[in-house]
């Protein structure tokens, strides 16, 4: 059973299904997922004047002295042959032909990296890989399909009294009837993606609740890392716009940060300027946004041709001509908005979590390749290759997995239907923005303790609700959201020092000696 369908749970289907029957859930319609939203590729070494090492290094400066280099390694040296994949697969990455007569991939330049290595389907990779791999899945007699239905909670055989404990599937609620089936599984697999949206703005899809980090932690497994939260610099800033990613490709390709008054601000932050790391970048704008008062800053590219500009980024200037910005003549309106997890449940590089019978890859996981501090296009190419790495592990492990026992049936006789929906809009709201204030691009302690007090109010509110009134799919989401923030408030306020992506006033400075390390937090820590 895998739970999720972006590149990371389709690409695992697919490598499972020639031998074994797979069941894919998606909460929403199969193809909405981060990876659709994704713009600017998938990073590899596909260029003779690259080298794999290179790439390797760039992560690891990248992830701040917490990258586990051994994967860092084994996911960097999978990267062409992942790409490779894709292509048979059919995805239409973008091509260009050399001086000397030869076709060959464009390869982008995003922050971070020192060489172009990032391959692209123009500026809507995601959509390109996206829609590939769910046509190939459809038409897999292996694989069942099943949309709009959401994972609750796992079902362990320790839940059901039995030893030893492991994970024999899922309580999944059927969105559209309402109804809770158990759906037994010999292996299941979390691709559930990040949790964008436990802040107020960010660049993530409606569906990432951090369902999967949720349900992993209360099945009893390890989780890591969860301060690491990326704000990407660039998301466009504009009334009407709910989410719109200004792909990092636009400073590749050499567009400007710039303030209201069109000075260039980055250089004198980074000797890299726009092309610093995210978590550079980010923490610059804050700060010149803080210091004169701003709403927004502004991304221009509009030095470079007009025709170069829609060739590259057709869709970034197609939606922001919908929204009155015409990106070859008018400078973007940009804030940054949180866009990725960094942290998650603690898995080998086999996509192993800490509780037999579980998996979790993509953006749900954290394998040690981020570190503090994920490297722009690094993520789909971790999708991709643990998706490879977790359909070897699962194909081995079968063999030894018992059969599944009878799950009992999800028992609703002791609730009735929600008397005040309101509690969960309300809630909602409070926690994206508290979480917004409090437990941003700029920490301090007292700002992660104010947020502790007030998430902890939220959760006995929202668990007395859970108890009480039939589930729906927005209670799951809070009640995973809320969990989720607990964590990152708790993991935030355990690291006394900045490294990456966790900035704190109160510790502004990195402490290799005590925290050079990850953090991890179990079930029972905090209690
Ligand atoms: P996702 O693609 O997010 O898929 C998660 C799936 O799980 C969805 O199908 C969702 O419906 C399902 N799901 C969640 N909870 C449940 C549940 N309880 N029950 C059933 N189903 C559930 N990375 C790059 O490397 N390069 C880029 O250019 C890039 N651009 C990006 C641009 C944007 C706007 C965003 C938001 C992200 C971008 N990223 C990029 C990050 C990258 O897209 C994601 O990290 C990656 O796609 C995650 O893939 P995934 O398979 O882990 O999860
Ligand atoms: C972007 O296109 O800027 C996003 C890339 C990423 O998040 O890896």
């Amino acid at each position: 059973m895998i739970v999720g369908s972006g590149a990371s749970g389709l690409s695992l289907a697919l490598a499972l299904a020639s031998e074994l029957r797979v069941v894919v859930l998606s909460k929403a319609a199969l193809t909405e997922s981060a990876t659709w939203y994704a713009q600017g590729g998938v990073s590899a070494v596909m260029d003779h004047a690259d080298s794999v090492e290179s790439h390797i290094e760039d992560t690891l400066a990248a992830g701040a002295g917490l990258c586990h280099a051994d994967v860092v390694e084994t996911i960097v040296r999978h990267g062409r042959a992942r790409i490779e994949w894709l292509i048979e697969q059919g995805v239409p990455f973008s091509t260009r032909t050399s001086k000397s007569g030869v076709v060959e991939f464009h390869l982008t330049r995003e922050g971070g990296h020192s060489h172009r290595r990032v391959v692209h389907a123009a500026d809507a990779t995601g959509r390109a890989i996206e829609e590939t791999l769910v046509e190939r899945v459809r038409e897999h007699p292996n694989v069942t399909v099943l949309e709009h239905h959401m994972a609750m909670d796992l079902v362990t055989t320790g839940k059901l009294g039995r030893t030893p404990d492991r994970c024999i599937g899922a309580y999944v609620l059927d969105l559209r009837s309402r109804r809770v089936e158990a759906i037994g599984a010999r292996a299941a697999v979390l691709a559930t993606g990040g949790a964008g949206k436990v802040y107020l703005y960010t660049s993530n899809p409606d569906v990432a609740t951090g369902d999967g980090i949720a349900m992993a932690w209360r099945a009893g497994c390890a989780i890591a890392n969860m301060e690491f939260v990326q704000f990407h610099p660039t998301c466009l800033y504009h009334p009407q716009a709910k989410t719109l990613l200004l792909t990092e490709a636009l400073r590749g390709e050499g567009g400007y940060l710039v303030l209201p008054s069109g000075e260039r601000f980055m250089p004198r932050f980074d000797e890299r300027a726009e092309l610093a790391p995210r978590d550079i970048v980010a923490r610059a704008i804050d700060h010149e946004m803080k210091r004169f008062g701003l709403d927004c800053v502004y991304l221009d590219i509009t030095h470079k041709p007009r025709d170069f500009i829609i060739e590259h980024f057709p869709n970034a200037h197609e939606q922001c001509l919908q929204y009155g910005i015409d990106i070859t003549r008018d400078p973007i309106p940009v804030v940054p908005a949180a866009h990725y997890l960094c942290g998650g449940i603690v898995t080998d590089i086999r996509g192993c979590t800490t509780l037999p019978g579980l998996h979790a890859i993509g953006e749900a996981a954290c394998t040690g390749l981020h570190g503090a501090n994920r490297m722009a296009s690094n993520s789909l190419l971790e999708c991709l290759v643990m998706a490879e790495a977790c359909a070897e592990a699962i194909r081995t492990q079968l063999a030894d997995v018992p059969p599944v026992p009878a799950i009992p049936p999800w028992d609703e006789s002791l609730v009735t239907d929600a008397d005040e929906e309101v509690v969960v809009s309300h809630n909602w709201d409070e926690l994206r923005r508290l979480m917004w204030d409090y437990v941003g691009i700029v920490r301090t302690t007292k700002r992660l303790e104010r947020a502790r007090r007030r998430v902890e109010l939220l959760r006995a509110e929202i668990s007395e609700f859970y108890s009480n009134f039939r589930v729906s799919g927005d209670l799951i989401e809070l009640r995973n959201l809320i969990q989720v923030a607990e964590l990152i408030i708790r993991s935030a306020k355990k690291r006394r020092e900045s490294r990456g992506l966790h900035y704190t006033l109160d510790y502004p400075e990195v402490d290799d000696l005590n925290y050079r390390r990850d953090t991890i937090v179990r079930p029972g820590d905090f209690s």
